[in-house]
């Protein structure tokens, strides 16, 4: 029998969904009127421009369309609208790792939004419907960037910082972005680094369509200026007015672009709309994270992955609440650099990475109790399935054994929180996402589409639209429809398979098991494995390669590659030099966060006699599990224990 934690009463009690009656209520008013419910929501919950007409046409099914005929902007609904109730509340509290900080009130936000909005209008001539690449340090420039772009319907597309000049460049090229904000640099760990470098590389290797770059000061440090192509934001952005008028906005205008790894090719440009998504932010901010007027929310996510996008930056915002943003590491200047974070600025809901979680576990397990850690309320993780180790350990040191612990599903695609429980209302179980949102139909079935029985492993599909997902991928219509509506039918339908593989308890509980594609997770980081495979192939000595994950105690999954060399060495040193090459081939070419865990030089890779290489038992291998596949069908059978025996060394 597994443990159940119930919210604490006197949470409860003030909680905007109360029980699970509440919740089962929501659930049946969206089964008996789905497009009644998320209508509703949508009148309420957005200021519009004009209204809609159309709450969800599916005639074109699988590219749906929300609350068409609307119009508005997500800026009006995170700032504009809030200066009349609010203008003077903190709306960002920003601190460095050396303790600096930075408070921007609502009405200041605006006028810094208003600036950039207008610097990129008159400067560089960005209109609707142009991309901008944010290359960007975790910084308050990053988000005036953003909702500057929102403001005039340009087209955001944030890359992580991690990213390398190669990834960059692809990033730019396939959504051909005209312009590029980024900073000099930051700091990390105390020291600086740099971004501006990497943006001149990307630039100077392709990316003919980017002719202008934005450059925030932030370290200082020296860079490089290409006159004509340069401009510096700081010398600029006080002569431009405080005023701008927003862009008037379609619902299905998009708001941004989001590149995240798929099994197969390059990167796709998860595309996401302005009126669907917006309100998926603040409808998961008042459910999930039940966040009041005058809490202070902290996620502590980049802002270059849709985590940063929809818990700092939208969701926040849209609420009117106060978003802290912390530029640093949880281990600096030690271990408890997060608690401190917490004591000091009275954060009540904290939202962070099981892999976050074990490494402070790990590295400083007795630090929470040496900060004054009551403001707390609410404790969310996302990412990567979360051990009940590290859930107990974050519900009784950090939460005290008062806070609810919300452990959110979702994805780049879905925009927000899809699985999750009310923090009010939920009875929790450590490794549990536990239920769907009130609205959303998550089904666990087989390839046909039929519900698998409680207990059993299936595929962890969304069998109805929702608001805030992915309409497309940028550029690239086919694919979308291919990686997103091909593998599951139901009722003879395509509907929506995560890639991820779930399993419902018999109480109905979902707890998700991970991916089921050729997708590793690292630390909630999506990578995958063609895309890692393609940039070792590159090398001249490199004949064959298989990518895939295996389980890391801190990271969720390590990389782990099998390579079969076209001269192989017997030396020792010759062996690492190559190990060490091909590592840097991979972080020149992506970036650190793809850094190889092991690299195994092997006779061959098991296949099949069609010549496909059998991943999945070079994955037990690497897991040192027992294999369970016939072996005797591949076309090498015996590579398998050649593999093994190598791997035992
Ligand atoms: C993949 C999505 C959603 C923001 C961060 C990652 C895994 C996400 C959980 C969770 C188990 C999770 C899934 C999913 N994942 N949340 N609570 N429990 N696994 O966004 O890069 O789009 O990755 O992260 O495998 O498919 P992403």
């Amino acid at each position: 029998m597994s443990l159940i934690y119930e919210p604490s009463r006197a949470f409860s009690k003030e909680a905007r969904i109360k029980n699970m009656c509440e919740y089962k209520e929501l659930c049946l008013q969206a089964e008996d009127d789905y497009t009644g419910y998320w209508a509703k929501l949508a009148r309420e919950k957005i200021d519009w421009f004009e209204p809609f007409h159309t709450v969800l046409d599916e005639s074109n099914a699988p590219f749906y369309k929300w609350f068409l005929g609307g119009k508005l902007n997500v800026t009006h609904q995170c700032l504009r609208r809030h200066l009349n109730v609010r203008k003077n509340k903190a709306a960002i509290i920003w601190e460095s790792e050396f303790g600096d900080k930075r408070i921007i009130t609502y009405l200041q936000l605006y006028y810094r939004v208003n600036r950039m909005a207008n610097l990129m209008k008159n400067k560089f001539d960005i209109k609707k419907g142009d991309r901008v690449i944010l290359y960007m340090p975790m910084i308050p420039e990053a988000v005036f960037a953003m909702l500057a772009c929102a403001k005039i319907g340009a087209i955001h597309s944030v890359v992580f910082g991690g990213f390398s000049a190669e990834a960059l460049r692809d990033r730019i090229e396939d959504s051909k972005a005209k312009l590029v904000i980024t900073a000099d640099g930051a700091f990390r760990r105390g020291k600086p680094y740099m971004l501006k470098p990497i943006v001149d590389e990307a630039l100077s290797i392709g990316c003919e369509c980017c002719k202008k770059v934005l450059m925030i000061e932030r370290n200082k440090e020296p860079v490089n200026y290409k006159r004509g192509r340069d401009y510096i934001y700081n010398e600029l952005i006080m002569q431009e007015s405080q005023y701008c008028d927003p862009e008037p906005m379609d619902s299905e205008d998009p708001l941004f672009l989001l590149y995240t790894s798929g099994s197969t090719g390059k990167p796709k440009g998860v595309q996401h709309s302005s009126a669907g998504y917006i309100l998926w932010a603040q409808y998961t901010m008042e459910h999930v994270f039940d966040v009041k007027e005058n809490d202070t929310f902290w996620c502590t996510a980049d802002i270059g992955w849709i985590t940063g996008h929809t818990y700092i930056v939208y969701g926040p915002l849209a609420m009117g609440a106060t978003t802290f943003i912390y530029e640093g590491t949880p281990t600096y200047p030690d271990a408890g650099r997060f608690w401190k974070n917490i004591e000091e600025h009275r954060i009540n809901q904290f939202y962070t990475s099981p892999t976050a979680i074990r490494m402070l576990h790990k590295e400083g397990s007795n630090e929470p109790s040496k900060y004054d850690l009551s403001s707390l309320k609410v404790l969310g993780t996302v990412g990567e399935p979360i051990n009940p180790d590290a859930w107990l350990w974050l519900r009784e040191s950090v939460g005290n054994n008062r806070c609810s612990i919300v452990d959110t599903w979702w994805q780049t695609e879905t925009g927000g929180h899809m699985i999750s429980p009310l923090p009010g209302a939920t009875p929790q179980k450590p490794g549990y996402a536990t239920f769907p949102l009130p609205g959303i139909c998550a089904e666990i079935v087989d390839n046909n589409g039929n519900q698998v029985p409680r207990g059993k492993k299936g595929l962890l599909c969304i069998t109805k639209p929702w608001p805030s997902m992915i309409r497309t991928i940028w550029g690239d219509s086919k694919r979308f429809v291919k990686a997103y509506f091909s593998d599951v039918k139901k009722d003879g339908k395509p509907v929506y398979f995560s890639g991820d593989g779930a399993i419902m308890d018999e109480d109905g509980y979902i707890m998700i098991t991970g991916r089921t594609d050729d997708v590793i997770n690292v630390s909630g980081h999506r990578l995958g494995t063609a895309e890692i495979e393609a940039v070792l192939a590159h090398h001249e000595n490199v004949s064959e390669v298989a990518v895939v994950g295996k389980p890391n105690p801190i990271k969720g999954e390590g990389i782990f590659a099998y390579i079969v060399l076209k001269n192989a060495s017997d030396n020792i040193g010759e062996e690492i030099d190559m190990i060490k090459e091909l590592n840097k081939l991979v972080v020149k070419q992506i970036g650190a966060i793809a850094r190889l865990d092991a690299i195994k030089f092997v006779p061959g890779l098991p296949k099949t006699r069609s010549g496909k290489i059998v991943r999945r038992i070079l994955r037990s291998i690497a897991r040192n599990e027992e294999i369970n596949q016939d072996t005797s069908t591949l076309e090498n059978p015996a590579i398998v224990e050649q593999i093994q025996m190598l791997d035992a060394n």
